[in-house]
């Protein structure tokens, strides 16, 4: 059983999406759109271009609706990183969207930026946290020397160290080895925020009291992880059966 099964308490960050209209370019991702996300852990699973990262854009602010509200704790999305900057956390899909500066330490040391603490304090900050977790040889490591699942680890711990009240984690799992999806996992479990997690590896979800099922851009499934993945899978299976008998 992966190792998420065990939540303990949280402060939930009260999320409210209010019949949401949101187009990107010529596409319309999402309308009325309508979801409380109050839950301390949530899955967001379906297939590419369900709109999951869409959703996770809105949330942090950096899509704003052309229609209806997004409110965190009580402010609206779009103002919450100027207002609040320390609320909200995302971890990108892609590491390259998020990664900023060239070394991990450096990276890292942003995350405390928020609190007004001085650079060089950041920095040494950041590299006792990565020596915690028994990885000081990363502190001097360049970015870009670094795999795409070594970035997306430098990610987590990114936001691990800013620690906002509320984490949106966009496929954290996707380019981790097994021991990094491990310890994500146990990452998250531990976390004493809210988390709202998407992924295609359902094992991680599967154990969370609430998992959503998005499927262009409307909620498909809504409840007990158990159930909203065993409905998604079947959904699979069903369509691939379908498309195998028409190769046939
Ligand atoms: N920058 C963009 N401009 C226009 N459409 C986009 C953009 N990014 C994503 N989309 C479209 O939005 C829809 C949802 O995409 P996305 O939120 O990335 O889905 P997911 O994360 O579930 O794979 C897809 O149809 C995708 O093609
Ligand atoms: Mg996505």
């Amino acid at each position: 059983m992966s190792p998420v099964a065990s939540v303990p308490a949280h402060a939930p960050a009260s999320l409210h999406i209010r019949d949401v209209t949101l187009q990107r370019g010529a596409n319309t991702i999402f309308s009325g759109l309508t979801l409380d996300l109050t839950d301390s852990r949530i899955g967001l699973i379906g297939d590419n271009g369900a709109g999951k990262s869409s959703l996770f854009r809105m949330l942090c602010g950096l899509d704003v609706p052309q229609r209806g509200s997004v409110q965190v704790r009580g402010l609206e999305a779009r103002t919450v990183s100027r207002q609040r900057p320390g609320l909200v956390g995302m971890m990108f899909q892609n590491p390259d969207e998020q990664i900023i500066f060239p070394t991990v330490a450096e990276e890292l040391a942003l995350g405390l930026s928020p609190s007004g603490m001085p650079r060089s304090q950041a920095i040494a900050q950041a590299r006792a946290f990565l020596a915690s977790r028994g990885m000081a040889a990363w502190s001097d490591r360049a970015i870009g020397s670094l795999s795409q699942g070594q970035r997306q680890h430098v990610c987590w711990l990114a936001l691990m160290i800013a620690s906002p009240e509320l984490l949106l984690l966009d496929e954290p799992f996707a380019s981790l080895d097994q021991p990094g999806q491990a310890l994500l996992g146990l990452d998250i479990a531990r976390a004493s925020q809210q988390v709202i997690v998407s992924t295609h590896l359902l094992e991680h979800v599967r154990p969370f009291a609430r998992v959503i099922w998005l499927d262009q851009g409307r909620v498909r499934a809504d409840g007990p992880g158990e159930q909203v993945c065993a409905a998604y899978q079947a959904d699979v299976a069903a369509r691939i059966a379908a498309q195998a008998l028409s190769y046939a």
